[in-house]
């Protein structure tokens, strides 16, 4: 008999049938019951053996971790809390697991246990809600940019170009690493005789790629990993990323946040639909999390609440200009507690100015956007300002930056201007200025950070727990 999905199972109305199902143990009480979980759900199933009739044998070997197979009726459920339950007429261990040696023992662990052993954490709840509520929005982003016409765009993986000016590239090394590689006069690698011909790096960004694709096919979106080699040990930065990057031609600055708005709801609002078990217990794990802090840092929602207001809610836009004059008011020198929010024009933001501005300040996630031209990346439109820049950052609260994004510089001149003036080698570019030489035309696009979007909807507060295998400095065992 073919075995039924747990999910299934615990939807079913029609009792008293014949069940086949498979799964790991979770907890085995009383030498009878047996809380089974196969990953479809957050929900155990209840299979109540017979243990008269079962051998002490088999009986020793239901442990936690275990994978078994049980046959019996379904039945409906005396225990609180669920209604049918597996009266188990058979029972087969498909693979034993020592009790006392599988880490993932029925009790709470921390997060940092836990990150030690990524390929065992998603046997758990909280691991197990995390990843199905990831995948269902990663649904959710091709869903959107689908119904809309939007075309899905590969762009490399491996590149010659630096799409952010940071230089926080990996790079990528198609030679030997024997010592046999050929080298230049002082030692270091040519590579020139490489593979590539040339130096390439693992893509920061698909932007370049996408925008001349969106001179071409009009909407496009990459989604797809992204790589920097930056050394930021936070709760927020990961070596390894994803990353939803749509470009739009025709769009400018304000059709870009408009879009960037309703694209982000969109995907909040999919979870919301379609996760409501997962987020039910993320929600309650929220709450329990935010007790164990003082009061004066609670958070004033439930996670539900917070991703309703989300929904709810116009973002609040705002320029860096009257961001920066917000951040100066709220700074008078005499309180000393916000001393350090105190901001000059022209500074870049740090994230705890963006905390204020979204926690403190507005309460509500806040675009900010025409940029200081100098501290943004070379691509953004400049403004007839000749300072600023049409960028356009998304915070969130509890997140900061989810999004980066603005209108492209389309006019030829002014592109190559600017590249000359922070030393980015035209020929490198050329391909990416063709689009400027050929039909060039106002276009716009933004990032959005997969896992800082999953941190907003699943409530963690560790990047690091929302991606599968996380990739940050001094972490590759997997
Ligand atoms: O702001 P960023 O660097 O923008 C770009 O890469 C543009 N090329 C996007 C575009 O216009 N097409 O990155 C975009 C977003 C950030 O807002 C943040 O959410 C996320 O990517 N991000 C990271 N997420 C995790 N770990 C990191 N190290 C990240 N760096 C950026
Ligand atoms: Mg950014």
């Amino acid at each position: 008999m073919k075995h039924i999905k747990i999910i299934d199972l615990l939807n079913n109305t029609k009792t008293l049938q014949e069940v086949t199902a498979k799964g790991w143990v979770r907890t085995f009480r009383n030498n009878q019951f047996i809380a089974l979980n196969d990953g479809s759900t957050i929900h155990n199933i209840q299979c109540v053996v017979d243990f008269e009739n079962t051998s002490d044998d088999i009986l020793k070997r239901i442990t936690t971790g275990a994978a078994i197979c049980v046959k019996g009726t379904l039945v409906e459920s005396q225990g609180a809390g669920q209604k049918v339950e597996i009266q188990v007429t058979s029972l087969e261990i498909l693979g034993d697991s020592d009790a006392e040696k599988f880490p993932m023992q029925p009790k709470r662990h921390s997060l940092e246990f836990l990150r030690e052993n990524a390929h065992l954490r998603v046997r758990t709840n909280v691991f197990g809600a995390i990843m199905r509520v990831r995948s269902v929005l990663s649904f959710a982003v091709h869903q959107y940019f689908q119904q809309k016409g939007f075309v899905y765009v590969n762009t490399p993986i491996i590149t010659g170009s630096d799409a952010e000016g940071a230089g926080e590239m990996f790079q990528v090394t198609a030679l030997p690493l024997d010592g046999s590689a050929p080298k230049n006069e002082d030692g270091s690698i040519n590579y020139k005789e490489d593979f590539f011909g040339k130096q390439t790096n693992l893509t920061v960004s698909g932007q370049l790629e996408g925008e001349t694709f969106a001179m071409a096919l009009g909407q496009i979106y990459t989604f797809g990993p992204t790589f920097r080699a930056e050394n930021s040990n936070t709760s927020r930065h990961l070596a390894e990323f994803w990353m939803i990057e749509p470009e739009v031609a025709f769009n400018d600055l304000a059709d870009n946040m408009d879009l960037a708005e309703d694209f982000i709801k969109y995907v909040i609002k999919y979870a919301v639909d379609n996760c409501a078990d997962d987020l039910k217990f993320l929600d309650e794990r929220f709450a329990q999390e935010e007790k164990q802090k003082p009061q004066a840092e609670r958070s004033e929602m439930t996670l539900l609440e917070k991703l309703n207001f989300v929904l709810e809610n116009n973002f609040k836009r705002v320029s860096y200009t009257e961001a920066i004059d917000i951040l100066k008011d709220s700074t008078p020198n005499k309180k000393k507690k916000f001393q350090y929010l105190i901001e000059e024009w022209g500074a870049d933001l740090q994230s705890e100015h963006e905390r204020f501005l979204v926690e403190k300040h507005f309460k509500c996630p806040v675009i900010l956007f025409d940029y200081p031209a100098k501290i943004k990346a070379f691509y953004m439109r400049l403004n007839e300002d000749g300072k600023t820049v049409r960028a356009m950052d998304i915070l969130f609260p509890g997140i900061g930056e989810i999004v980066g994004g603005s209108q492209r510089e389309e006019r030829y001149d002014v592109l190559v201007e600017k590249m000359k003036a922070l030393g980015i080698d035209e020929e490198e570019l050329w391909w990416y200025l063709d689009t400027r030489r050929f039909g060039s035309a106002v276009h716009s696009g933004f990032g959005l950070g997969f896992e800082r979007l999953v941190l907003f909807v699943t409530g963690m507060t560790n990047i690091r727990d929302v991606i599968p295998f996380p990739r940050t400095p001094q972490n590759a065992e997997f």
